[in-house]
């Protein structure tokens, strides 16, 4: 039995993981939303793990909204970096293992090929070095941790990249493009919480890339979502970085490979196509 603390449980990938837990049987586990537990407070940090006890935290709870944290770059350090370490120091005193999820966004996304674990870092904006940040802190102050980076995470019904292709199905007038000048790993979030679920009971430490396989643009996958769902895929226009003209920059070419996995006898993740096919024709995921 292994009591664990999933922190952002309100989330996409939070909500993922308390339920892979929970399907994993024999384990005690706790999900927290913000609203039962501020990552960037350090006292409410204290108090809940003090309470607690988990033998592992799975961390989460993170400022996500990467334009929003261009614009308000103090929140962001707070939630994606300080959160972390606060997180870390108070998993170390009871000797707990700490997963943190992390992301592709810590790469500029110049390197013209998949990043694998050992890669140089170098964030392009203020989400990607809170999120680094957050890696160093958890890194420097937890006393056993796994980083676990993902990218492009889909599967909450009504609440990601699908939606947003359903709605340009529904609305095909309002002409929603996608850019085709990014290129990154989307990444099933069971398929993501499963492993996660494995990293934390197992207190694998080091980083990992845990993204599914392959890797697109952001328009290649709403066609693939279309056609999917068995819809017209020219109702997904394509367009450009630059023409979206978005606060934070992007970086152009994130995707991620699954070596530290592999390398240590972990399972990696399926191809996303198979996940997506999936997903698309699971129950109640169409708007
Ligand atoms: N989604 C992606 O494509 C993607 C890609 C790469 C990496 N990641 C990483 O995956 C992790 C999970 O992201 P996600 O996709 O599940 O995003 P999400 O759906 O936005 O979930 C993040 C959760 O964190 C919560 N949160 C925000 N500030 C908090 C705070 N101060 N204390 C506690 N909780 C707080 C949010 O609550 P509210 O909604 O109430 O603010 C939200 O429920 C993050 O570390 C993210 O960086 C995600």
């Amino acid at each position: 039995m292994t009591r664990v603390l999933v922190t952002g449980a309100g989330g996409q990938v939070g909500a993922a993981t308390v339920a892979a837990f929970e399907a994993a049987g024999h384990h005690d586990v706790r999900g927290v939303a913000r609203a039962q537990l501020d990552i960037a407070d350090r006292d409410a940090v204290e108090q809940v793990v003090g309470e607690l006890l988990p033998d592992a935290i799975v961390n989460c709870a993170a400022l996500t909204d990467v334009d929003r944290c261009e614009r308000e770059p103090d929140l962001a350090f707070a939630v994606n970096a300080s959160g972390p370490r606060h997180l870390a120091v108070a998993a170390k005193r009871i000797g707990a293992h700490v997963v943190h999820v992390s992301t592709d966004y810590v790469f500029d996304g110049t390197a013209g090929r998949p990043y694998d674990e050992w890669d140089a870092v170098n964030p392009i904006s203020v989400y990607g070095r809170s999120k680094l940040g957050g890696e160093l802190e958890v890194a420097r102050h937890a006393g056993s941790w796994t980083i676990a980076r993902t990218a492009w995470v889909f599967g909450r019904a009504g609440h990601d990249f699908i939606r947003l292709v359903f709605q340009a199905a529904t609305e095909p007038d309002r002409g929603i493009r996608f850019v085709d000048d990014q290129t990154g790993s989307p990444t099933y979030a069971p398929d993501l919480a499963a492993v996660l679920v494995r990293l934390a009971v197992e207190r694998r430490e080091g980083i990992f890339h845990v993204a599914n396989a392959g890797y697109c643009t952001r328009y290649q996958q709403a066609r693939e979502v279309l056609e999917a769902a068995g819809l017209d895929p020219s109702i997904a226009r394509p367009t450009t970085t630059v023409a979206l003209d978005r606060p934070a920059p992007r970086p152009p070419f994130t995707a991620l490979e699954q070596v530290a996995l592999r390398h240590c006898g972990l399972p990696t993740l399926r191809h996303y196509r198979e996940a997506l096919a999936e997903y698309v024709s699971s129950a109640g995921v169409r708007i």
